[in-house]
């Protein structure tokens, strides 16, 4: 159950911000629809008709009239009890005339094709029991069975035994094709007509080929990468096809590979080291900006740096240099170099990458909470807790005044979170130099003045600049408070208007870089309410500072900082990093005078609150925070054990990477962690903070993040600020507008209208 409701919250974060009344009011968009691809010169065309026609019929169906010609006509197409030719089978019956035989003109030319069929028939046998199905079906099995090589793997075709056909391929997805469907017959029902000791023979061909992809994954300098065309069967050597298919390492017939192994359920460690070795392959040889053309009569690639990735058709193994080959057979390393018929004759390019990364994202989220102990959502099984006295030191001493606490405490809590939790932000200087690319440029149908600015790093030209949109209203006069928003989503997707500064963004779920305009739009601010209330609204892409996955680090801007690799207990983590770069945009707009540095409020969105709270407790140049659903890890109370969980967190296929490594030993230990939600707050006190949580946002805990509100009262008070003291719970829908407010909406894990509002009443009675 509860792996059932996580999933279910995941889901219902994006689809709820994606469906929310703002979304739909602003025109909401998921990522592009991945446009289909096939891997290879496809004959998988004519097989379809399996699945796009039959595969959905019910049994009742193979009873009718039209299915049991369709399985005559499927009888009359097996070639002497074995195969099926390369066509559909199904929608005439063989006549004699050998000339209609499929495209290869041969019957049983094409191992793989015959797989449809025996799906046909093991379907009808179940419902129709005429023997004759049943024969044709264990003829074709024993065709498949027969035509496996020694070393596990399958050939294109047994009828023609010379040249490349007898070379174990994965061309035209022969042997992923074969292992699926083998992979079906042992499981599904339709099958078990087959008996017994046929089910063993198919076992043992199952674990021999998967045995073949395992040990056919090429490994350069001992490492695996992805998979050839085609191999010797018996040494297992990559080998050439055609003249134009060189020996190399394939970046279109890998995704069929790597797509078959992802569909195995349980994958024991050496399926799961295969996955992971092609994908991680895929990432390195992915290539970005570059469009390619496709003409009528030709193939063109040319720079362009918002073009979506694509993969080269063939790798040379050991570089990993694209390479290609017209009919001479040459090995060149530019498309343009062979001749115009070859070039628009093959698929030398292919996103099928973007289907593996994709595919891959979904199956570590599909194994990421196994064998997890179940979420708590029971206000009645909330454990009792302490919550550690942000007025009392380390060593027992109470804190008196606000020198204690200025000198004293604040600096120790903040040295506990460092270690603790979101790890230490290195000291190290970096030169960072902001580029003004634009000034004061009327913007939102005039309501703003607009000013861009990329905040680069001259000397680390791998790392991208931060682009930062600033909108003032036009009619501002002098400096402005401003709302400095970390957003999910690029400036370009957030406002729908020319000239703003486009390229690329991340995806996290797949881990690589897409156009901007490809990635998740989640309108999580609405820029028109800030500039008509008079207030600046800068934007930030959280992408720009650091992508949001795994490993992640290398392509942000702690790649600035000089590491030996490994990872220390104390060392930061990606909300330390999105944290930095609120910080460096801090030091920017310091610079402006058209923004009034001592009124930057922040705001941020779930794991973007988490953040906000983070660099408003570490920067105290910020004069406000705005943390919305910042849940775990921001400022709901851990010891609490409701809702997300700091194991949770710190799963490692999950989000272990946001924090500093040494919290994850406070799983299942939220009770020894010297610090919690309440003291992450504290440390932004006298400053302003407004918390905006979900009514049933169960897995943020917004009850939690209410305790950790109160408890920070005391700091409050220390300097004569308003904390709260009220109710032991938060009343719906009314704002507190304290010096520590918050806010509950009805609704769960998304952004609403009233969010706004409050932020702005907020803002209003703060700086104004
Ligand atoms: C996940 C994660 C939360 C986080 C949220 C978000 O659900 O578990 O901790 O707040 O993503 O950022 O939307």
């Amino acid at each position: 159950m509860n792996k059932v409701i996580r999933i279910g919250y995941l889901f219902l974060f994006l689809t709820s911000l994606l469906f929310s009344p703002i979304a739909r009011a602003g025109g909401f968009l998921m990522q592009q629809p991945l446009k289909k691809q096939s891997t290879s010169a496809d004959p998988g065309r004519q097989l379809r008709w399996w699945q796009d026609e039959i595969s959905k019929k019910p049994y009742s169906w193979y009873r009718s009239e039209e299915g049991l010609q369709m399985a005559e006509n499927i009888l009359s197409w097996q070639d002497e009890g074995t195969g099926w030719p390369l066509m559909s089978t199904v929608r005439e019956p063989f006549t004699g005339d050998l000339s209609r035989v499929g495209p290869w003109g041969k019957r049983a030319a094409l191992v793989k094709a015959t797989v449809n069929e025996l799906r046909f028939l093991a379907r009808a046998y179940a419902a129709v029991e005429d023997e004759r199905y049943r024969t044709a079906l264990l003829g074709g099995l024993d065709f498949i069975l027969n035509a496996q090589q020694e070393t596990g793997g399958w050939p294109k075709s047994v009828s023609q035994k010379t040249g490349y056909y007898r070379y174990a391929t994965y061309n035209d997805d022969v042997i992923p094709d074969l292992m699926t469907f083998l992979g079906e017959v042992l499981t599904a029902a339709d099958f078990r007509t087959i008996g017994e000791e046929k089910m063993q023979a198919v076992k043992t061909a199952y674990a021999s080929g998967l045995e073949f992809i395992l040990n056919s994954q090429i490994r350069v300098e001992g490492k695996r990468t992805a998979w050839a065309q085609q191999y010797d069967p018996v040494s297992l050597e990559p080998r050439p096809a055609r003249a134009f298919e060189p020996v190399a390492i394939s970046g279109g017939e890998s995704a069929a590979v790597l797509h078959f192994l992802m569909s195995i359920r349980k994958p024991a460690p050496e399926v799961e080291a295969a996955i992971e070795a092609g994908v991680a392959w895929y990432r390195q040889v992915q290539i970005d900006g570059l469009e390619v053309i496709r003409t009528e009569d030709d193939l063109r690639v040319k720079a362009n740096s918002a073009a979506g990735p694509h993969w080269a058709r063939f790798y040379e193994i050991g570089t990993n240099k694209p390479i290609f080959a017209g009919r001479d057979g040459v090995i060149r390393y530019q498309v343009g170099e062979i001749e115009a018929e070859r070039r628009r004759g093959y698929a030398w390019y292919n996103t099928s990458g973007t289907k593996v990364l994709e595919r891959y994202g979904e199956w570590r989220h599909e194994r990421q909470w196994d064998d997890f102990p179940p979420t708590n959502t029971d206000e009645s099984r909330v454990r009792e807790y302490t919550l550690p006295d942000p007025l009392r030191m380390e060593d027992g001493r109470p804190v008196q005044d606000r020198t204690d606490w200025e000198q004293s405490r604040r600096p120790e809590l903040l040295a506990l979170f460092e270690t603790h939790q979101h790890g230490k932000t290195p000291d190290t200087p970096v030169r960072v130099v902001p580029e003004v690319i634009e000034k004061d440029v009327p913007g939102m149908g005039g309501l703003s003045r607009r000013t861009q600015v990329r905040i680069g790093f001259p000397d680390h030209p791998e790392v991208s600049p931060i682009r930062l949109l600033i909108n003032v209203p036009a009619e501002a006069k002098g400096p402005v408070p401003i709302l400095l928003h970390i957003s999910f989503t690029p400036n370009v997707l957030l406002f729908d208007e020319p000239g703003i500064d486009e390229g690329m963004a991340w995806s996290g779920r797949m881990q690589m870089r897409i156009p901007d305009r490809d990635a998740l739009l989640l309108k999580d601010i609405h820029p028109e309410l800030f500039l008509k209330k008079g207030y600046g609204l800068a934007t930030v892409y959280y992408g720009d500072i650091e992508p949001d996955f795994d490993h992640g680090g290398q392509y942000g801007i702690r790649a600035l900082f000089p590491s030996d690799g490994k990872r220390k207990p104390d060392e930061w983590g990606s909300i330390g990093a999105w944290s930095w770069g609120l910080s460096r945009i801090m030091d920017y707009l310091e610079t402006d005078p058209a923004m009034d540095s001592r009124k930057v409020a922040l705001s941020g969105v779930s794991r973007l609150g988490k953040t906000v709270i983070w660099a408003a407790a570490a920067d105290e140049r910020f004069a406000m925070a705005i943390p919305m659903l910042s849940g775990e890890g921001g400022a709901a109370i851990s010891r609490r054990n409701y809702g997300e969980t700091i194991a949770d967190l710190t799963n490692p296929l999950r989000y272990h990477y946001w924090f500093a490594p040494r919290y994850e030993q406070y799983a299942g230990a939220a009770g020894e962690l010297p610090v919690d939600g309440h003291l992450l707050l504290s440390l932004i006190a006298p400053r302003p903070v407004l918390q905006i949580v979900g009514s049933t946002d169960t897995w943020s805990d917004p009850m939690g993040e209410w305790v950790a509100a109160r408890a920070a009262a005391p700091v409050y008070a220390l300097y004569d600020r308003e904390g709260i003291t009220g109710g032991p719970e938060p009343e719906l829908e009314k704002p507190l507008l304290l010096d520590m407010g918050f806010y509950m909406h009805e609704g769960g894990h998304r952004v609403l209208p009233g969010d706004f509002a409050a932020m702005l009443d907020f803002m209003d009675r703060h700086f104004r």
